[in-house]
């Protein structure tokens, strides 16, 4: 079984995501979620909040012999990879914007440590979702439950509660 990253802010983890994490399993992937921290970037969710719900849909959807919920630490995601041993990264494209965004990410991977990365394209009934968009729609008022797995619906309703 070979062993596949998938990185990410997961801010938060949206059924966009779950669904990557699913056909990367079905690939036959072990998967190491990988959960940035990046305390300069406006967020909704603390780090643990994020990763206490990815382990909690990850295990509701019976992938937790599959999948491993990490924190990415600071530093390089190859040098990550390397650690794990890990075969490539895994990232989702809803679009060209997608694209032009991982290109250079993915090139610059390929030539520091010949880490490869797979993309799957994103379903479309979820290439319109986004973490940004999900917390943009969610603060101006709007349903996104049907855009999240629960517990990533729960801890966004729950930050709301304190904020
Ligand atoms: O969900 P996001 O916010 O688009 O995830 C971005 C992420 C975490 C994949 C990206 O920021 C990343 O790969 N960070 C690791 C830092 C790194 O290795 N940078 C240099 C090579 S591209």
């Amino acid at each position: 079984m070979s062993t596949v990253v998938l990185p990410g802010s997961f801010d938060p983890f949206t059924l966009g995501h779950l669904d990557l994490t699913r056909r990367a399993v079905a690939l036959g992937h072990r998967v190491v979620i990988a959960v940035s921290h990046n305390p300069s970037k406006a967020g909704t969710l603390g780090l643990e909040a994020r990763k206490t719900a990815i382990a909690e849909t990850v295990e509701a959807d019976g992938m937790s012999d599959s999948v491993e919920i990490r924190t990415l630490p600071k530093g390089l995601l190859v040098d990550f990879c390397r650690e794990l041993g890990a075969d490539a990264v895994v990232r989702g494209l809803r679009s060209q914007l997608d694209l032009a965004y991982e290109e250079p990410m993915a090139r610059m991977n390929h030539h520091l440590a010949g880490v490869d990365t797979v993309f799957l394209l994103t379903d479309s009934a979820y290439s319109h979702i986004s973490s940004s968009l999900v917390r943009e729609v969610n603060a101006l008022g709007g349903d996104v439950s049907d855009m999240l797995p629960g517990p990533s619906l729960d801890a966004l309703r729950a930050a709301a509660d304190v904020s």
